[in-house]
């Protein structure tokens, strides 16, 4: 996913530009660039490459001028080449732009300017963006711009300046984020707020097909047809800090060692006097809800799975869950009460969006389980709950999962109690459960050395299996996930059950298997015969097991004991040895283990 910074006032933009482009970085990037305006002149650098090696070659953060336009290039449309970098700008380099989103319909655009004498120096859809805008400009760039966004069809987020006009930015937004912050005598334009954190916490967050013009004073806003609009101020509660990495060496680690705070962050405010509150967020009735459908992708789709085992065991209500990518597709049948939960970190992948549209078509009501505030999915989805883990900035999703886990415990205990599944006393039980589970957490963090450890000896393998049973078969999907995603070694998640029809094929003596074998009166046994089949195959056993559980240390080659919990909580406690090994694993292999090869933090193109 590409990153956007914009900046004008009194400060040099271009060193203000990269400073801030930076803390974008995590959204995967292959180029970079900026283009500033300094007296009258337009001056671009850009490179295939990251920001340290092309700010060395081109020192990006030392042109001069004080309005400037700063981008990470994911690559889309054309290979990762200088020329397809960003900024692009016209012939006359009298404008240029930066831009995050795919333009649908950019090669009949491309066609008809060529015609009109237009020069292309790139492949990119964006450099038709610029193009249009230098051809349709006549004195105002602001109405230039409109023009040409009516010209176009598919998602964008971009920033537009021009030597002709050196005292705004336009900035314009459909699908993609973008939000302004507005400091002192100055202003910026970012993909998100954590990358502006340090410069200002008040934001003005854009919605789809809105235009804003941004000076140094003011940051005045219009819908396409060049009508105003009023746009509220929200001063954001994060703060730098949480945007940084702190003491620890990667943004995945400090991450997963956040996770105690990001649950007690996501259950605090919504459990008082021994119930769970969530009436103001979520009012739908209880007894209105006949059927719930959770659409997600990657991570969030695990978290469904484990949602649907929360919402079926205690609320008894039928879920099912879907790829998101899968859904949007199929026609579904949705019926009266139908409730559909999209669950999304970012709050803005393309495919989540899109089931989630394609719901609300179909008639279902829509709850948001979000973590980035004010994201497209938070706004267009009827009811919120966000998860409160602060920035999640590792490509890697670690924190905002167990939060989402977390919500969903609580929504799931919420719905049984208003619907009288629940006596009193079980709502104080499972109130009492999730509040010990951060210290639970805690003690789990503290085995991160015997977990890197364990890494040790399995860091040069190609494979690895993850099995486990029941409500912790999701989190073998979620090890294996962690485990592939940022050390490139190939890992599958099953059903422990599903191992012998196929999978124990691949057992012999160069395969880790990792079970999940926590004890639990319904499938432990079956597990302790799982890890006997595997066994007899030569294959390598680590457990994931219970303290309590003096058996499966002599039948696992590798215990990690986890402190006992309630069966539906013990994913939150199961996950994180599973995401440790993945994070030393990374490491170990050299990885980079916040930005993996090929991976955007959000995925906001199909
Ligand atoms: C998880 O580690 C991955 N980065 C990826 O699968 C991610 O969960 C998926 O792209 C969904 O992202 P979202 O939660 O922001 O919608």
């Amino acid at each position: 996913m590409c990153g956007i910074i914009g900046y004008i006032g009194p400060r040099e933009a271009a060193n203000v530009g990269i400073g801030c482009l930076r803390r974008l970085e995590y959204r995967g990037y292959d180029s970079c660039g900026g283009a500033v305006i300094h007296d009258g002149r337009m001056e671009i650098r850009k490179g295939a490459g990251k920001i340290d090696e092309i700010n060395r070659e081109l020192k990006l953060d030392s042109m001069k001028g004080n309005i400037g336009i700063f981008h990470t290039r994911w690559a889309t449309h054309g290979n990762v080449s200088r020329e397809n970098a960003h900024p692009h700008c016209d012939d006359n380099e009298k404008f240029s732009i930066v831009h995050n989103g795919i333009i649908e319909n950019y090669s009949y655009l491309k066609e008809q300017l060529a015609k009109k004498g237009h020069a292309f120096s790139s492949e990119t859809d964006t450099e038709v963006i610029v193009h249009l805008i230098a051809d349709y400009y006549n004195g105002n760039l602001k109405d230039a711009v409109l023009r040409a966004l009516n010209d176009l069809e598919g998602s964008y987020a971009i920033c537009v300046i021009s030597s002709y006009e050196p005292d705004v930015i336009i900035a314009a937004k459909n699908e993609s984020q973008l939000v302004i912050g507005l400091g002192n005598g100055e202003n910026f334009i970012a993909s998100d707020i954590p990358a502006i954190l340090s410069e200002t916490k008040d934001f003005i967050i854009m919605e789809n097909r809105e235009v804003a013009v941004v000076s140094r004073d003011y940051a005045e806003f219009c819908n396409l047809e060049g009508t105003v609009i009023q746009k509220k101020i929200q001063r954001t509660e994060l703060d730098a800090a949480s945007a940084e990495k702190g003491l620890y060496e990667h943004f995945m680690l400090k991450e997963i060692h956040e996770q105690p705070r990001a649950v007690e962050d996501a259950i605090s405010n919504r459990i008082s006097e021994g119930r769970v509150i969530l009436e103001g967020e979520f009012p739908l009735s209880a007894n209105d809800i006949k059927r719930i459908i959770v659409v997600a992708c990657g991570t969030s789709w695990h978290a469904g799975l484990v949602g649907e085992f929360m919402l079926e065991e205690i609320a008894r209500i039928p879920t099912e869950v879907e790829y998101a990518s899968e859904f949007r597709y199929r026609n579904p049948v949705i019926e009266d009460g139908t409730l559909v939960i999209a669950i999304s970190q970012s709050g803005e992948t393309a495919d989540t969006l899109a089931a989630l549209r394609e719901a609300r078509k179909k008639g279902a009501k829509i709850l948001g389980i979000v973590n980035s505030i004010g994201s497209s999915i938070a706004r267009e989805a009827d009811y919120v709950l966000y998860t409160h883990a602060g920035p999640e900035i590792g490509v890697a999703s670690t924190k905002a999962f167990t939060s989402q886990l977390a919500v969903l415990y609580l929504l799931t205990v919420y719905i049984g109690d208003k619907k009288g599944l629940l006596p009193q006393q079980q709502v104080q039980n499972r109130i009492r459960d999730i509040r010990k589970l951060p210290l639970q957490m805690q003690k789990v963090l503290g085995k991160s050395e015997a977990i890197r450890k364990i890494a040790e000896k399995y860091s040069g393998k190609n494979n690895a299996l993850y099995l486990g049973r029941g409500i912790n078969y999701p989190i073998a999907l979620e090890g294996a996930l962690k485990l592939k995603e940022v050390s490139y070694i190939h890992a599958e998640g099953y059903p422990a059950a599903e191992m012998k029809h196929g999978p124990i094929a691949l057992i012999d003596e160069h395969m880790p298997v990792f079970f999940i074998a926590t004890k639990d009166e319904r499938t432990y046994s079956k597990i302790m015969g799982n890890i006997e089949e595997v066994k007899a195959r030569n294959g390598e056993v680590i457990a994931i097991a219970s303290e309590d559980d003096e058996d499966i240390g002599k039948k696992a080659h590798i215990v990690i004991n986890i402190p006992r919990s309630s069966y539906i909580l013990t994913p939150l406690l199961a996950v994180i040895p599973l995401q440790l090994l993945a994070y030393h694993t990374a490491t170990l292999r050299g990885c980079d283990v916040d930005k993996p090869r090929n991976l955007a933090k959000a995925v906001v193109v199909e």
